[in-house]
């Protein structure tokens, strides 16, 4: 679609406000207008509204009802308010499954969903594409010069896959586009293995797990397909509201969304990130992974503010314990995803329905109802502290000196691969060990106090120092051709265990790991992989010591110098870490999953070698971390206090503006546990 991005409206730079559902309260029109009250009481500017509420429009087929619509519509616009107004796409009306079952999904094994449930419809049904299509016309043709529209929110959380025959045919058909004929496909797919070539397109089918390079495929093609699903819905709010921008909710390092092709397609990145508190020695680590993913959706806005659409402002109810947020950590949370460039922060939700699976969720407005309650009060000081930075919100992060690529495809091909191990255990990475090594290094550099931009295959890496291309574990010669070339202009390049192993077909390369021409940058060859179990420890020596876990290569040197070597293990002595001198730069290579004082050590002697300059020019203990914003003639700091102990930082020479209590602050600085200052520099 061709289109230009639209800019984001102009009210002081902030959208503060949530998820309301005023669909589930037409029968209380006095809790409607003490929403808009309380609203006004939180400092809230939007909403994001409609996202489930398809049956209130369309309470029979081709028979719409706004009035209630209307009605908030309006009523939010003499509020001064905006409306983040969505698509209903994400549920099915149950006229709608009932009577058109193709839109249902089917499973893996065959069978059709039952009506009910959510995001769960057919990626594929023509059906479903029509009718999203023509609520979506009407909305759009309704409200198209309502002053409370601000933003589309199309869909919801786009996921998962339907294995119907509508999918499986698409499927063929998209097989055919790349491909074109059988035999480039059995040959891309290594078919012959056992006896899997394939002698008509119509043989092909969704599930095969032992063809890896169909699940590759697979998965490409339902984030194609769920892609194309949201074009067509954006189709009519195109023709439409031309000048309206669209965004649609994204699930930071959601598997089945190469959110990068996304990013391209709409005109601001949305997030929704859900941190779960934890109770450990260590809980600084999960703050640092929301700065992860903050930092992800940054690096796909391009530098534009982009929106944290959901959080909760209290537990969640989803989760295996929902424990409430510590005091301090929610401020903590919201001011995380503004330190990485946010300048939208959405709750889910605005207020706790009665009934249904998410009553106990978190919300800004309890059962309770009034604004006694703790959480409302929270969110009610927030909106204010949100309000009074309005400077910072005309700044942005400023570019980081290191890059680090993130993904999908490699995600996607390791994790079709059959031989690496897979991780056990839960947090926002689950078991996927792909995102779980890209974090390590992201943490590490924290630690170091060192920013880092998150970049795509697509990116220009030349303004970058260093490149750190965590388990490229798929590597086109095109790419291994880019990152030679970053080398040759001077800069530094840092791959680790699991890369280019495969190509775009996820066929092994041949002549040794890494492939394409990799190993002769690398200066290596890495002849084995090996998996150890979860306890498993293996020693790291030399100028790096500390322990590998998971996953540790036997490496050879090629040109390469070893600067860690194994210390333990039928290969200790063996190279774990490498340095390559190419051209100007050098390449670097980790040959396994490192516990992170060794990645801590090697990218502060990165950091000391190559100049790399430090977010704060202080020595802040491991879980305190700070960031910027930064405009043309203003700059400012945030200092985050993760870990659940008190720590004095000493500013040295520094002297900062604290916003919260618009005094100085200089020499010692004692941060409480999970607080957080905002100071301008
Ligand atoms: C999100 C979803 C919301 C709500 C929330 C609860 O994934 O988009 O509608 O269900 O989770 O945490």
């Amino acid at each position: 679609m061709n289109y230009e991005k639209k800019p984001i409206p102009k009210q002081g730079g902030l959208f503060y406000g949530a998820d309301y559902n005023p669909d589930q309260w037409q029968h209380a029109p006095e809790i409607l207008e003490r929403d808009i009250e309380l609203m006004k009481q939180a400092g809230v500017t939007s909403a994001s509204i409609g996202i489930f509420a398809w049956t209130s429009l369309e309470p029979k087929e081709d028979h719409y009802e706004f009035a209630w619509l209307d009605a908030v519509m309006d009523r939010f616009a003499k509020e001064g308010m905006y409306v983040f107004l969505a698509t209903p796409s994400g549920s099915k009306p149950m006229w709608l499954s009932e009577k058109y079952p193709e839109v249902r999904r089917v499973n893996k094994d065959g069978i059709r969903d039952a009506s009910g449930w959510r995001h769960n419809h057919c990626l594929s049904s023509p059906i479903y594409r029509k009718k999203t299509r023509a609520i979506n016309a009407q909305l759009a043709q309704r409200y198209k010069n309502h002053p409370a529209l601000a933003l589309w929110h199309v869909g919801n959380e786009y996921s998962g896959e339907c294995h119907c025959e509508l999918c499986r045919s698409a499927f063929q058909d998209w097989l055919k586009k790349r491909y074109k004929n059988l035999d480039a496909l059995n040959s891309a797919w290594w078919s012959s293995f056992w006896n899997h070539t394939f002698t008509n397109w119509g043989q092909i089918q969704t599930t095969d797990a032992s063809i890896d390079a169909l699940q590759l495929d697979w998965l490409r093609f339902i984030n194609d397909q769920h892609l194309s699903f949201m074009l067509n819905e954006m189709v009519p709010l195109r023709e439409r509201t031309p000048d309206v921008p669209c965004m649609t909710n994204f699930m930071g390092t959601h598997e089945g969304t190469n959110y990068w092709q996304w990013a391209e397609h709409v005109d601001i990145i949305a997030n929704d990130l859900y941190p779960m508190p934890a109770d450990c020695a260590d809980s600084w680590r999960y703050s640092i992974q929301s700065d992860f993913i903050h930092s992800l959706m940054r690096g796909m806005s391009g530098g534009k503010p982009w929106m944290l659409l959901e959080c909760s402002p209290s537990s969640v109810n989803w989760g295996k314990i929902n424990k409430l947020k510590r005091p301090n950590a929610h401020r903590q949370e919201v001011l995380q995803a503004v330190a990485n460039g946010a300048n939208t922060i959405h709750y889910f939700q605005w207020r706790k329905g009665r009934g249904g699976f998410e009553k106990y969720h978190g919300a800004v407005v309890d059962h309770e109802g009034s604004n006694q309650s703790r959480v409302f009060q929270d969110c009610a000081a927030i909106g204010r502290e949100l309000n009074q930075l309005s400077a910072v919100y005309g700044a942005d992060c400023p570019q980081a000196e290191v890059a680090m690529l993130y993904d999908w495809e490699s995600r996607w091909a390791l994790n079709a691969s059959q031989g690496p191990k897979v991780l056990a255990g839960g947090g926002p990475f689950k078991g996927d060990l792909y995102t779980k090594l890209c974090f390590d290094h992201y943490e590490a550099l924290t630690c170091c106090g060192i920013n880092v931009d998150q970049v795509s295959t697509k990116s220009e890496f030349s303004a970058y120092k260093v490149l750190i291309l965590p388990a490229l574990y798929l590597v086109t010669q095109e790419m291994a051709d880019r990152i030679y070339q970053f080398t040759q202009g001077g800069g530094q390049v840092v791959a680790t265990c699991l890369t280019g192993y495969v190509d775009l077909s996820n066929c092994c390369w041949l002549g040794g790991f890494p492939g394409a021409g990799l190993a002769e940058l690398f200066g290596i060859w890495n002849e084995e992989l090996d998996n150890l179990d979860d306890e498993e420890r293996v020693k790291v020596m030399g100028q790096f010591s500390g322990f590998a876990r998971d996953i540790a290569e036997r490496i050879h040197l090629r040109g390469a110098k070893s600067i860690a070597q194994a210390g333990s293990e039928f290969y200790a002595g063996h190279p774990l870490i490498t340095e390559h001198k190419c051209e100007v730069g050098h390449a670097f290579y980790l040959a396994a999953r490192f516990e992170s004082a060794v990645l801590v050590d090697f990218y502060q002697s990165l950091a000391t070698r190559f100049d790399l300059s430090c977010t704060l020019d202080a020595d802040l203990p491991l879980g305190v971390v700070f960031r910027r914003r930064e405009s043309a003639d203003k700059k400012y700091g945030f200092l985050f206090n993760y870990t659940q102990e008190t720590h004095s930082i000493d500013l040295k020479e520094h002297s900062f503006l604290d916003f919260a209590v618009s005094s100085n602050c200089t020499g010692k600085l004692e941060l409480k546990p999970y607080e957080t200052r905002v100071l301008q520099i």
